[in-house]
């Protein structure tokens, strides 16, 4: 029987390969067409490296950074990669999670992009979904929400950060080479971090 954990990365790899077409189509409109088929790639291959039955969360989490690090390439491989070991160091050891937890872990994986990706909140990338989804998160956690209640916020307020990147330019990563043209585009990985977040929300409310 596979774990919980495992069930839980296997929940949101169906969700990216799932939508694969659009990000890559998303990605072709201010990028090089790849976003899709790069996080297929990891999650299928992340899926096959780790061990089913480990309920370490951390564990799990860790293999899965170090397998996107790994095989997924472009800027995407490395910042979800980074955002995974970052939340496996809050998850060592444990075999269940808070909100609290959760919360810490969004602390980390924003500080993680940021460090690694040098981008800050407006610049059109995936801090567009994450930042507010964190700061939802933290909202509905001081009003004493219940876990579904704050993991659906977090997820509007990501939908909400990724209607924004529609507005913005691109002032990070490849779609910046299109300056104020890329004006009107949904970006790519804010996509794709609503989405993970998103298999998130469904994986916990259907425990
Ligand atoms: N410096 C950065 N910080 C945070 N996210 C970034 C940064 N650069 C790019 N991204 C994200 O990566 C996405 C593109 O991923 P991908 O297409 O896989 O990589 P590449 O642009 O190298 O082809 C963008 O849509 C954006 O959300
Ligand atoms: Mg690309």
């Amino acid at each position: 029987m596979a774990s919980v954990i495992y069930q839980c990365i296997e929940q949101i790899g169906s969700k990216i390969i799932e939508n694969k077409d659009f990000l890559t189509e998303l990605d072709r409109e201010i990028g090089d067409a790849d976003h899709g088929v790069n996080m297929a790639r990891g999650y299928t291959e992340a899926l096959k490296a780790i061990p089913q039955e480990e309920e370490d969360i951390g564990a799990v989490l860790k293999k899965t950074g170090m397998t996107l690090l790994s095989k997924v390439g472009g800027a995407s491989g490395p910042l979800y990669g980074t955002a995974y070991m970052k939340a496996a160091k809050v998850a060592a050891g444990k075999k269940s999670l808070t909100l609290e937890d959760a919360r810490a872990m969004m602390d980390e994986i924003i500080a993680g992009i940021q460090l690694r990706g040098k981008a800050v909140r407006g610049e059109k990338t995936m801090l567009d979904a994450l930042i507010p989804a964190s700061e939802a998160l933290t909202a509905g956690m001081a009003e004493g929400k219940d876990v579904n209640a704050c993991l659906a916020d977090m997820c509007s307020a990501a939908e909400e950060g990724v209607e924004y990147t529609k507005t913005i330019r691109a002032t990070k990563g490849r779609a910046s080479y299109l300056g104020d043209r890329s004006i009107g585009h949904q970006d790519p990985g804010a996509t794709s971090s609503l989405y993970t977040l998103e298999a998130i929300r469904d994986f916990v409310a259907g425990l």
